[in-house]
């Protein structure tokens, strides 16, 4: 069981290309703001990556894209640990050895992989293997706490199902990991489709999504293109012709941080949704522009992007490599003069 001082938390993202206001508000905002309260490991998770289809230099470019960001984004090397999957070598292997004890149907029945195998003509082996990668990523490091949007939450529960299987068979080893969901922001809705989830995958699609890096007037178009009702009441509700509103209102309330009642209140005098819309787009802007800058300094300083992912890797894997030393140990394997 967990035995570190601070709750343990660990998290994971993909650097795939175009990263949202969802994958802001739901996820990376989050990592940013409790950086202090707990020991946080971020991991950009280009091994995942790699279970669809990649063009080798598309992906290279997008994992320096993906540091820049999350640096730009607020989260400090001297307060987390920010790396990449693929430089800690336990993560793969724990992969392996994890898969020896994981009952191919609990896999077959994750949705994810129904719902992305049923889109790819050939389905991957490391598709339907992924949940196992997640598990070890976040096993290795003893988590406690794993930060993740509603969509991650079968997987994360899953982690926590092989961690007890593992525990029962070899007695107590593994901390049970639990998904946090943020209560705002845990799933932000398409802007052209308010009734399905924002997505990288048609982040490229006019009107469905404002990316990190849009610029103010690109923002701006897509939000007052956001699709709404023919009403004009600007209030929260789960009425299906709501979500639309809804949604926006969702997307206010998560970049100011003030309550449900307190962001009515803000829009109790708006002249209709186009007044909604320009209002939102305003804090967006004001959100995104000074990640935008430093997005810049970043990307203009390749040197200090390597620095920042060596430091990560070395502290990461002074923690993973320990773990799966004492991992193949208890499952049988002999353990090797010096590690
Ligand atoms: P992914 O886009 O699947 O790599 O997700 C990265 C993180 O963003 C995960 O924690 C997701 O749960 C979260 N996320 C993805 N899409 C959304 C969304 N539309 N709303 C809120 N969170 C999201
Ligand atoms: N599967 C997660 C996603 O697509 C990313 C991820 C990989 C992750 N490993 C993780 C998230 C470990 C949390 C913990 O969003």
């Amino acid at each position: 069981m967990s035995t570190h001082a601070r709750p343990r938390v660990f998290s994971g993202i993909q650097p795939t290309g175009g990263i949202h206001i969802g994958n802001y508000l739901g996820a990376i905002k989050g990592w940013v703001a409790r950086q202090d309260e707990k020991e946080n490991y971020f991991c950009i998770v280009d091994l995942h990556a790699l279970t669809v289809p990649q063009d080798p230099a598309a992906l290279r470019e997008q994992v320096w894209m993906m540091t820049a960001l999350l640096l730009a984004a607020g989260l400090d090397p001297a307060r987390c640990t920010l790396f990449v999957q693929s430089h800690v070598r336990a993560h793969a292997e724990a992969c392996w050895l994890l898969n020896c004890i994981t009952p191919l149907g609990w896999l077959q029945r994750m949705t994810q992989y129904k719902d992305k195998s049923a889109r790819h003509e050939t389905v991957l082996t490391g598709l339907l293997d992924y949940p196992v990668l997640m598990a070890g990523d976040i096993l290795l490091y003893d988590t406690d706490e794993v930060p993740v949007g509603e969509d991650q939450k079968q997987h994360v529960e899953l982690a926590r199902d092989i961690a007890g299987r593992f525990n029962h068979h070899h007695g107590d080893f593994f901390t049970l990991p639990r998904a946090v969901i943020p209560e705002i922001g845990a799933r932000i809705m398409g802007l052209d489709d308010p009734t399905a989830k924002m997505s990288k995958s048609l982040a490229h699609v006019e009107g469905h999504a404002i990316r990190l890096l849009d610029p103010p007037k690109a923002i701006e178009r897509a939000l007052k293109r956001a699709v709404t009702d023919s009403g004009r009441e600007i209030r929260f509700s789960d009425a299906p012709e709501k979500a639309g509103v809804n949604n926006l209102l969702a997307i206010y309330k998560a970049i100011t941080g003030r309550s449900a009642a307190e962001v009515e209140d803000d829009f109790a005098t708006a002249r209709g949704y186009g007044d909604l819309k320009q209002r939102v787009a305003d804090v967006v802007v004001a959100e995104l522009a000074p990640l935008q800058a430093r997005y810049a300094q970043y990307r203009a300083d390749p040197a200090e992007l390597e620095r920042c992912l060596a430091r990560g890797a070395a502290q990461a894997a002074a923690v993973a490599e320990p773990k799966l030393a004492a991992l193949k140990a208890r499952m049988g394997l002999v353990v090797p003069v010096g590690g």
